[in-house]
């Protein structure tokens, strides 16, 4: 199994856009995928609650009370972490992680405090011994827009890697608001929206396996 740990302090960056997404992608892909929402405000849920019953199925778990544990016989566990995450909790959420993926928009308030969550982070023993790798992806990007610019300048300063972009498209909320996800929808429609996401799961599947070897092997 691959854990995801979505995580940014930062409200409204795309945490649960972003675990939503990745979750239907695994489903759609045949892996038994568990979304776990560790949010008091349960978008995550609520959104599997909306979620069509002709669409991959994706097993939802309450973490938000603090009762964390991971499911049997799942392939990919996606976590939906709380903003406001504090570095003190940030390390419970560590312990079941194999991958940690930072959603970041492009503004200076949301740059400066991603910066220093990262900063902060990047000294958990788990992360530094590599058995959980950390990766940035910029969220809500406008073509040959300044902000756009400017958000890969500070990413390129965060020492985690940058794993790519995901544009501002209005599709997502219509999508959330029906429980779907990007690769729920029949391509070719939305191929190119799909292809944001490529080097993500991309990401996913060897950083994670390679964390997972680190974990095993370390205990
Ligand atoms: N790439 C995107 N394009 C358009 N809207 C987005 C995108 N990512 C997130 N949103 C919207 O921004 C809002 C905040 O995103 P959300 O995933 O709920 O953030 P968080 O869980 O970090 O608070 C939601 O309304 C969501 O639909
Ligand atoms: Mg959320």
């Amino acid at each position: 199994m691959i854990t995801v740990l979505v995580a940014n302090p930062k409200g409204g960056c795309g945490k649960t856009t972003v675990a939503t997404n990745l979750a239907a992608a695994f489903a759609n892909g045949g892996l038994r995928t568990a979304l776990a929402d560790a949010d008091r405000q349960r978008d995550g849920l609520h959104w599997l609650k909306l979620r069509p019953g002709a669409v991959p199925r994706i097993l939802g778990l309450d973490w938000a009370k603090g009762d964390r544990k991971s499911p049997k016989n799942v392939d990919r566990l996606v976590v939906d972490c709380p903003a406001g995450l504090r570095p003190w909790r940030f390390r419970e959420f560590v312990a079941h992680a194999d991958v940690v993926i930072v959603p970041v928009l492009p503004s200076p308030f949301d740059e400066r405090t991603t910066e220093r969550f990262v900063k902060r982070i990047l000294r958990n023993k788990a992360v530094r011994k590599r058995r959980v790798a950390v990766g940035l992806v910029r969220n809500r990007i406008r073509a040959r827009s300044r902000a756009a610019d400017r958000l890969e300048t500070a990413t390129a300063r965060m020492n985690a890697p940058d794993i790519g972009e995901i544009r501002d498209r209005a599709l997502y909320v219509d999508l959330a608001a029906n429980g779907l996800g990007v690769f729920d929808l029949p391509t070719p429609r939305i191929e190119t929206i799909q292809a944001d996401w490529h080097p993500l799961l991309r990401h996913v599947e060897t950083a994670g396996w390679e964390a997972a070897g680190r974990r095993g092997r370390t205990g």
